[in-house]
């Protein structure tokens, strides 16, 4: 590839259920991808270092109310806030690996009973992500490791509507990968996948829009 300058970097999004694994996961992926000499970020969402971010943490430790639309809008609203940083890092050559995205804001906001298609339309036009992957694991097993925090969300009950809202949202170009294998397992799996994924994006696939 003479154009090599040219080349992007690759939107990588982990998703899954509260203690799923994704923290450690994509901490172990930045891990990997920058002993290979890659150009490479770890993001999240919430960000909870913009003013918005703030309102959302406050929500989220219960230290302040807001109705159920208000806080969907402001997670989409800090997403919306790193998208141009987001889309200048990526065509710079810098892989991006986002722990949480726009599949945790419909499938959190609508497992309150909002409507699936009301929530998914303040994502539209955020950058897609080239790779989804999805830590697998039951509300149950996922309630076990170590108990939740004190975090709005962290509810068994809560958690079983999120993993079938997660199910809708899904298709069939997501990476599932089955959360509950050792920790070494699940990110040999990862590796292989995203490293396709990081070359498929150097020789230019075009970088599109939510939603696809
Ligand atoms: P996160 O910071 O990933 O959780 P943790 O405190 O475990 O590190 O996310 C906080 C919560 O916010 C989590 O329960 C998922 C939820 N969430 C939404 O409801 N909508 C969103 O758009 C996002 C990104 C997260």
């Amino acid at each position: 590839n003479n154009h090599s300058s040219d080349s992007r970097g690759a939107l990588i999004v982990l998703e899954g259920l509260d203690r799923c694994g994704k923290t450690s996961q994509s901490s172990r992926l930045l891990q990997y991808l920058e002993g290979l000499g890659h150009a490479v970020e770890s993001w999240r969402f919430p960000d909870r270092t913009t003013s918005v971010g703030q309102m959302i943490s406050s929500y989220l430790a219960n230290k302040s109310h807001l109705d159920d639309h208000t806080i969907h809008l402001l997670f989409s609203a800090n997403r919306w806030e790193k998208r141009s940083l987001m889309e200048s890092k990526l065509k710079s050559g810098t892989t991006l690996i986002i722990d949480r995205y726009s599949y945790s804001g419909v499938a959190f906001s609508s497992a309150k009973g909002l409507d699936m298609k009301w929530c998914k339309s303040p994502e539209m036009g955020l950058l897609a992500p080239d790779l989804v992957l999805y830590l697998d694991i039951s509300p149950e097993k996922a309630a076990e490791r170590g108990g939740y925090g004190e975090e709005r969300y962290e509810q068994l009950e809560f958690q079983k509507k999120v993993a079938q809202s997660y199910k809708m949202l899904s298709d069939a170009s997501w990476k599932i990968i089955d959360a509950t294998l050792p920790i070494e397992d699940v990110e040999k799996q990862l590796t292989e996948t995203v490293l396709d994924c990081v070359a498929t994006c150097r020789k230019g696939k075009p970088l599109l829009e939510l939603w696809l």
